[in-house]
């Protein structure tokens, strides 16, 4: 008889984002006179930057000849993209990344989903709360947790976010290895400065531990005093792996196309205490399980890192700050608190009461989605977050119906 991995039963029935997906349709097909506006799941609205389709369609013409013709690329992505971002995204802010400590993947949501097949069983992990759930629900997975009870695994230490703390988490009072942190935050749109980063790698450090670092919305940073990638802070290349997409900087949620920096200093141990390079553990999980992104796709990530790429994403994510403004603007004036939104395209809302029923009164009345702050964690609840990823247009129509909805 075959059986199944149990630990998939202590998992809710399902992800977060299936489930208000299956909720906000439902309402849909019972109310089809009533659009609804969706700032939930954040996912881009724009199109692409220019030089990202002037790239893609001429990748595309290239495989249309035998002599410029590609099949399988290097799993680790193409030299000219991994070279771009080592000297954009790294070099140019003072952190030392090399080409080939890169590796291109299809996002950051499998990455980071993924990269926690090559530790142990038993690594005793440092989970955020509210989190992006991908990383508590891939560890209960693969079995590092027990039970679910009143809302928290048990064998997780949980960090909190908090308005007591400014929703950036205390390091914690006990050793760990596997730890999560993401900046500019999802959900809270929190950053953490360098002070707070350092203290992070320091705790690493002193436990043999590893930072898992999700940056995947630091393209959103415009205080000029926040750290874009935890390498900036000394020592992190021998403590920290990173996450990055092109998803939220430059519009490909549905082109897909991420990286992974897995610096070739960073060690893991074997229970005899010898020390393994982990650069080498994720190269042979990635040649094993994928294929690398396709050609034209990954040219068009490129040419984000050219002068006009650049003038260009920056116009695109200038554009959805300016939606967290109005956001933020609408829900003070509301008399609600709220975080981020000014250096991340989330508005973490505390709403002061349930975050389901907040959901419900939002979708029901004023036809707007939300995520509620529950489906995060614990520390979410009596939170909603709203996305800035929309049109103006939808934004303002969006927040006239909730303040009218409030009244
Ligand atoms: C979110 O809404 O949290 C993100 O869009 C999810 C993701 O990037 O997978």
């Amino acid at each position: 008889m075959i059986r199944i991995n149990e630990n998939f039963t202590k998992l809710k029935a399902s992800y977060l984002f299936s489930d208000i997906a299956k909720r906000v349709s439902a309402y849909t097909q019972a109310n089809p006179d009533k659009p609804v506006i969706r700032l939930g799941i954040g996912d881009v609205t724009e199109p692409l930057p220019q030089v990202c389709l002037d790239a893609l369609h001429a990748g595309t013409d290239e495989l249309s000849k035998r002599a410029t013709f590609k099949g399988y690329g290097p799993e680790q992505g193409y030299a000219f993209l991994r070279e771009a971002i080592a000297q954009h995204d790294y070099a140019a802010r003072g952190a030392k990344i090399e080409a080939d400590e890169i590796f291109v993947s299809d996002g950051s949501k499998c990455d980071c989903g993924n990269i926690q097949e090559i530790f142990s069983t038993d690594v005793r992990l440092a989970i955020p709360d509210p989190v992006y759930p991908v990383y508590v629900d891939t560890n209960v997975m693969a079995g590092r947790t027990g039970t679910n009870i009143d809302g928290r695994y048990q064998g997780i230490t949980y960090l909190d976010s908090t308005p007591a703390n400014g929703y950036v988490p205390a390091i914690p009072g006990v050793a760990t290895d596997l730890i999560y942190l993401c900046f500019p935050n999802n959900p809270t749109g929190a950053v953490a400065t360098k002070a707070q980063l350092t203290a992070w790698v320091a705790y690493a450090k002193a436990n043999k531990a590893i930072i898992l670092f999700d940056s995947a919305y630091e393209a959103y940073i415009r205080n000029p005093e926040i750290p874009h990638s935890i390498y900036e802070i000394e020592g992190a290349r021998d403590v920290a792996i990173e996450f990055r997409s092109f998803s939220k900087t430059a519009g490909f949620t549905g082109t897909r196309c991420a990286y992974t920096v897995v610096p070739k200093s960073l060690m893991a141990y074997d229970a005899a205490g010898n020390a393994h390079a982990v650069h080498a553990l994720w190269n042979r999980r990635h040649t094993t399980k994928f294929n690398g992104v396709s050609y034209p796709v990954q040219k068009a990530a490129a040419a984000i890192y050219t002068d006009e790429g650049k003038k260009q994403v920056h116009a695109m994510t200038d554009f959805y700050l300016a939606n967290a403004a109005l956001i933020r603007t609408a829900v003070n004036k509301l008399g609600f608190s709220c975080i981020g939104g000014d250096n991340a395209p989330y508005i973490w809302v505390n709403a002061g009461r349930d975050s389901w029923e907040f959901f419900d009164l939002l979708l029901n009345k004023a036809q707007v989605v939300c995520t509620p702050g529950a489906g995060f964690g614990k520390c979410g609840e009596g939170h909603i977050r709203i996305s800035a990823f929309n049109s103006r247009e939808n934004v303002e129509k969006a927040l006239d119906r909730i303040a009218a909805a409030l009244k």
